[in-house]
């Protein structure tokens, strides 16, 4: 009798052990996991210090991000892009393209470019990187509904904020649409390009140098453009994706505190975007028919 009670006691003992083991190692993953996040997407350091205390495993669970699109125009001679500021020719068909494919989907693109644009382009999210120039957080939504624009310090906010409008949007993929310094810095997670080979040789001063080697691109789509009077030059265009996407992995932990840095775009977020982002979230899991999401954001 004594030796069966103090059996239980033991067996009571090492599962409380065993529990609490279980609890510090779920604690320490939940850690781990938002620092492998951090490492991972680069989000600055005071993006986490809101982070929310009480996560639970659907707070871990990461999705995946829409796929990046390059869009690019560069000549087949030396594969400039870009001339004092400017497109180095005019192409009537390619701005017709250009415009078709980034109609209604968020567009990042580094303040120069920005400068030589000169304006947002008319229904997209027009996502600005600049280290020194910012509007002013009222300046969001200045142009309407279907016309946003927002300037973003990082190239890390302009990628978080697109994967959010893009998902609420359901826009389906985003578009880097340059200059050279953004195409460099967007290269490691760019899924597919939209490339048209100008045919011409002319001086330039932006680059876009990426070659396509056929052990990690797939060439979708080619075809010979006809030159129309307003196109300047012959040309071809090219759809390449990417033999392995960038799969790139965003927690709902990330995006509530996100939204707790009170991050300009994020404080435009609500809890109805919260149930679009838990459904996209169901969508993209792989064991979608378990996955149960009750995703809402924690009070500011
Ligand atoms: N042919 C095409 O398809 C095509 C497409 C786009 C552009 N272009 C051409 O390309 C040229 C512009 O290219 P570019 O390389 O000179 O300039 P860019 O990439 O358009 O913009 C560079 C600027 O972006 C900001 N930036 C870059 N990296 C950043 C980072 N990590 N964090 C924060 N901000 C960052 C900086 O802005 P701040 O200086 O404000 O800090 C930097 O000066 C123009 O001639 C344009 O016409 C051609």
């Amino acid at each position: 009798m004594l030796t069966t009670r103090s059996t239980n006691l033991k067996a009571k003992s090492t599962f409380r052990c065993l529990h609490l083991k279980r609890c510090v190692i779920t604690r320490l993953s939940t850690r781990v996991d938002h620092i492998l996040a951090f490492i991972r997407d680069g989000i600055g350091v005071s993006d986490r210090l809101s982070e929310p205390q009480d996560l639970s495993d659907m707070a871990k669970f990461r999705f995946k991000m829409p796929p990046i699109c390059f869009i690019v125009a560069r000549s087949s001679a030396h594969n400039v892009i870009g001339c004092e500021g400017k497109l180095p020719w005019k192409l009537r068909s390619d701005l017709r393209r250009f415009r078709s494919l980034t109609i209604k989907h968020a567009v990042i693109m580094g303040r120069k470019t920005f400068d030589s644009i000169g304006q947002p382009l008319p229904n997209r999210f027009n996502v600005v990187v600049s280290r020194s120039r910012l509007l002013s957080e009222t300046e969001i939504d200045l142009h309407g509904t279907d016309t946003k624009i927002l300037h973003t310090k990082s190239t890390e906010d302009a990628l978080f904020c697109s994967d959010i409008f893009t998902i609420l949007n359901e826009a389906g993929k985003i578009f880097v649409i340059g200059g050279a310094e953004i195409y460099k810095r967007f290269s490691p997670v760019v899924d597919r390009v939209y490339l048209t080979e100008v045919h011409t040789e002319l001086e330039g001063d932006a680059y876009f140098t990426e070659d396509f080697p056929r052990e990690t691109w797939r060439l979708v789509h080619s075809e010979k453009v006809v030159k129309t009077p307003e196109d300047e030059f012959e040309s071809s265009f090219h759809i390449l994706d990417k033999k392995s996407s960038s799969n790139r992995l965003r927690s709902f932990s990330e995006i509530a505190a996100k939204k707790m840095t009170r991050h300009p775009y994020m404080r435009t977020v609500n809890n109805n975007d919260a149930k679009l982002i838990e459904g996209y979230a169901f969508r993209q899991s792989k064991n979608a028919a378990s996955a149960q999401f009750h995703f809402s954001f924690p009070d500011a």
